[in-house]
């Protein structure tokens, strides 16, 4: 089979297609509808199927002869503990917390928040979730309480669990002030907490509220798995849009299963027992989909990494745990690699590990740069594969589909559409343009099986997001263009979204935080670019007339309200107080010239500016920042 036979299959004959990849699942009823669309309009993969996710991911796979194979490698260089589990033992682990979570209330449809830190916990209370047929909601551990507590009021979660503590290189952060203030601004809060005490921080529990993992465990009795439709929901992650609130992107069952399994082999070319590594975590997209779900539905060993590429404890790390556990596909993001480069710039830590066992190269979640693209290729000698995709889509989109043939490779490109993607570039107007001609990358409908149903209790605002823009399409909110040979190259966000450190951000959320200050009057967020981090954000305030503190006072504290209200991940480097803000003559902020002018100096005029002197004082506010002329 070639590429383009399966890629033309896929489009030509989408029902047939999936309805092959479909019967490599073990379903409890297998689907006879394959593609349908619902009362509501939107298309559904294998409406009348039956399965279970936990089941595909642990059961079956003990049932069929892997029940002594390594499932889930734990591997904490911030702690020093490293811990396998079977197959075997992580079904029985979560058929455990399943019982336990139904104890405390939980049955399918009911929501479950997981505030966890990168600990084999959290993948057993995303599985046992899945067991219920309960709809999890994993946030990721770096954000502050406030948003936790956005999160709980949309999701309206039954039980919230949690840890005592993460660990971010040497410094330990307390949980549970952060899962108590959160639970306080909370409008609904869940009634009960579920706590994992680490050793490296104790904590109160809270009596009527909290429950101890290990009590809850001892006390428990193993349930079997629930079996759900296949457009049940398995999951709600919330994901940045432009406005302060996030989007509750809902992942059903059925096509999710479909959709890890085939890219388990189409994208990522590794076979069962095999050892698959995605440096992510939980609370993204990757981490759902590629620490959890696809390697455990393919019958691979997961590692599950507690530590950063480079300071736990140095910048050898990933090649200690490729050699270590013998990984042979490995999934990060370019900014991972862009700090090992910093640090060892040769790789020369390479050369104390035996890492040959390493077959392939996953990049993705931003720009993969030529440099670090170039850089990878020399010191590991291997394939180097970019593929693009977003928390929507939860698998690629765009990728070297070198489970099914190898395709030549080129720099600044994510490759070729993923076989079920019809990808298109349209113009403003919905028309598609010209191989070479940039314009809005979208995906044609039907999206494959696994990608988003709608968005949590909001699905006026799903087809307002996505489908209301070009009828019959999907806008990814990308923007880039494909070659004479169809390879697609993704230029950036067509949004206010930016993308730090391969997570993505809102600046339309930071700059509500921003304005909710006393002092400030109106301001401007846009992403800078960063040798590090591919984009970070800046914070440009216009103060209210009469404020008297300290431009420096308040430019500090912006940070702190950042930090303490979204998190450490999102908090600007600097945030720089203004006298105005450059408009256009009807009152527009001009942040994309002001985004160009801090690249570079010589950015024209906006025909449709207010006053010039604004840009011009813009110019020498950013230059006094180190941005602009010196890049
Ligand atoms: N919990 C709590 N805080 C967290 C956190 C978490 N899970 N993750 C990050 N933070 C905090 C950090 O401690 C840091 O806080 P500080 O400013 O008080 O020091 C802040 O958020 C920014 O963190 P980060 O973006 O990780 O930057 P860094 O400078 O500490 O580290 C890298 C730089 C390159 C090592 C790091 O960004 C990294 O590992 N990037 C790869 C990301 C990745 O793989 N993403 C995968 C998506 S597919
Ligand atoms: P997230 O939803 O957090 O996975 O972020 C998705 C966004 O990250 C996409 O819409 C892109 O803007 C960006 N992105 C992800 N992968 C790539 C890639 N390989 N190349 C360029 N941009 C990417």
């Amino acid at each position: 089979m070639t590429y383009r036979t399966e890629y033309e299959q896929s489009i030509q004959d989408p029902e047939t297609f999936w309805r092959r990849q479909a019967a490599d699942l073990a379903w409890y009823k297998m689907p006879t509808t394959i593609l349908s669309q619902g009362a509501d309009g939107h298309y559904r993969w294998f409406a009348d199927g039956e399965l279970n996710t936990a089941y595909l991911a642990l059961d079956y796979h003990v049932e069929n002869g892997r029940g002594d194979q390594d499932a889930l490698l734990y591997d904490s260089p911030v702690t020093g503990v490293k811990k396998r589990f079977t197959y075997r033992q992580l079904r029985d682990e979560v058929a455990r917390f399943a019982g336990a979570l139904r104890t405390l209330g939980v049955n399918k449809g009911d929501r479950v928040i997981i505030y966890m830190p990168m600990i084999p916990e959290a993948v057993v209370a995303m599985l046992a979730c899945a067991r219920l047929g309960a709809i999890h909601s994993v946030v990721f551990g770096g954000f502050a309480a406030h948003e936790l507590a956005v999160r709980i009021d949309d999701a309206r979660p039954k039980v919230l669990v949690t840890a005592s503590c993460g660990i971010e290189i040497a410094r330990v952060l307390p949980y549970m002030p952060i899962v108590d203030k959160a639970l306080e601004l909370s409008k609904a809060p869940p009634e009960r907490v579920v706590v994992v005490a680490r050793p490296q921080q104790s904590c109160e529990l809270k009596a009527g509220r909290d429950c101890d993992w290990n009590a809850l465990m001892a006390a428990a009795k193993p349930v079997d798995p629930v079996p759900v439709l296949a457009t049940d929901p398995l999951y709600v992650l919330y994901t940045s849009g432009t406005t302060g609130k996030p989007k509750g992107v809902v992942r059903d069952n059925g096509g999710h299963a479909v959709a890890m399994k085939y890219s388990m082999k189409v994208v990522y070319d590794v076979q069962p027992g095999e050892v698959y590594w995605a440096g992510s975590d939980v609370g993204w997209v990757v981490g759902h989909s590629y620490i959890v779900y696809a390697p455990l539905i393919h019958g691979c060993a997961t590692v599950l990494y507690e530590g950063k590429p480079v300071k736990t404890p140095d910048a050898a790390a990933f090649w200690r745990v490729i050699s270590e556990y013998r990984v042979s596909a490995f999934f990060t993001s370019p900014t991972a690699f862009r700090a090992i480069k910093k640090e060892d710039p040769e790789a020369k830590l390479k050369a104390g590990y035996d890492v040959s066992s390493l077959k392939k190269l996953f990049l993705a979640g931003e720009r993969l740069d030529p440099p670090t693209y170039t850089w990878l290729t020399e010191i590991s000698g291997l394939p180097v594969l970019d593929h693009w995709w977003q928390t929507e889509t939860g698998w690629a989109i765009v990728a070297n589909p070198v489970g099914i043939e190898p395709m030549p490779v080129k720099s600044g490109s994510a490759t070729l559409p993923v076989p079920g993607y019809d990808v298109c570039v349209l113009d403003s107007a919905g028309v598609p343009v010209a191989p070479g001609e940039s314009g809005k990358i979208c995906i044609k409908l039907p999206l494959p099986p696994g990608c988003l149903q709608t968005l949590w209790q909001d699905d006026a605002r799903f087809r307002e997001s996505y489908l209301a823009q070009y009828p019959g399409y999907y806008l990814t909110a990308d923007g880039g263009y494909m070659d004479d040979d169809g390879y697609v190259f993704i230029m950036g966000r067509i949004d206010d979204v930016i993308n730090v450190a391969g997570h993505r951000l809102s600046t339309g959320q930071i700059e509500e935080l921003l304005g909710s200050h006393a002092a400030v009057a109106e301001c401007a967020v846009v992403g800078v670019s960063d040798d590090l981090k591919g984009e970070v954000p800046l914070g440009l305030v216009v103060l209210k007339d009469g404020v008297s503190v300290k431009a420096e006072h308040i430019e500090k504290e912006l940070i702190v309200l950042i930090r303490d209200q979204l998190g450490a991940i999102a908090a600007p480097r600097n945030v720089a107080v203004v006298p105005r803000l450059p408009k256009t003559r009807s009152g527009k902020i001009l942040r994309n010239t002001i985004r160009q002018l801090s690249a570079r100096d010589d950015v024209p005029m906006p025909a449709t500016i207010d006053d010039p002197a604004a840009l011009n004082e813009m110019r020498e506010t950013l230059r006094a920042l180190g941005l602009g002329r010196s890049r």
